[in-house]
């Protein structure tokens, strides 16, 4: 059975319309049977941001080729997932800091990328990285847009093969119905073949 991780981000929790989102989609993942899934909601997570001493100690067990620690579980578990699903609010031109923060601990060289001369590697074994954003203005395919495009970005970076994101926008627009643009991205949800 494949693994699945799903990745929540969505600060508002269930006040979040990406989270809702992200909901609908993974009960459909659920009920079809397809997937061993596993779930991070990175608000509950210990998560820190590389400074300091974290840093340091990072350099220094990646130097000794100390991977089993369990300060580098995050990455193992990212770089094992065949499918992964990452919710996140647009924010900032970009989604929020905590991801960033999860970002930087999956980041790891010897484990989710390796690098030699010919360049940087994926080694993540994934074949989808899906990400489900919702927006408050109008972005798409506009170089201001660098939440999903970073992701995109990523998933090459990590050697996932496919990416697809799933995303809502105009929502805080006067005068849009943002109900109808979150019921718009359920159905497209519902066209994803995953
Ligand atoms: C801290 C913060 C930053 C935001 N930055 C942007 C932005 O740069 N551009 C934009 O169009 N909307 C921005 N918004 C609006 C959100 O993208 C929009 O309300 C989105 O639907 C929130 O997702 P959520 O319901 O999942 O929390 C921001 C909202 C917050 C709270």
């Amino acid at each position: 059975m494949e693994k699945l991780l799903f990745i929540d981000s969505c600060i508002r929790r269930e006040e979040s319309r990406s989270k809702q989102a992200a909901d609908y989609l993974m009960k459909k993942v659920d009920e079809s049977g397809k997937f061993e899934i596993d779930s991070l909601c990175l608000m509950d997570e210990p998560l820190h941001y590389l400074s300091e001493g974290f840093f340091q100690q990072r350099e220094s067990m990646l130097s000794e080729g100390k991977i089993d620690h369990r300060r580098f579980d995050y990455a193992h578990q990212f770089a094992k997932a065949d499918v992964i699903v990452i919710a996140a609010p647009f924010w900032d031109l970009g989604f929020p800091a905590l991801l960033k923060t999860y970002i930087e601990n999956v980041s790891v060289d010897g484990i989710t990328f390796y690098a030699d001369a010919e360049g940087i590697h994926g080694m993540s074994q994934g074949r989808l990285l899906i990400f489900v954003t919702t927006r408050g203005g109008y972005y798409e395919n506009l170089p201001l847009e660098m939440g999903s495009r970073y992701m995109e970005a990523l998933a090459e970076f990590f050697g996932i093969d496919e990416y697809v994101c799933c995303f809502a926008e105009g929502l805080d627009i006067e005068g849009n119905n943002p109900k109808q643009l979150i019921q718009d991205l359920f159905d497209d949800i519902d066209r994803l073949n995953i």
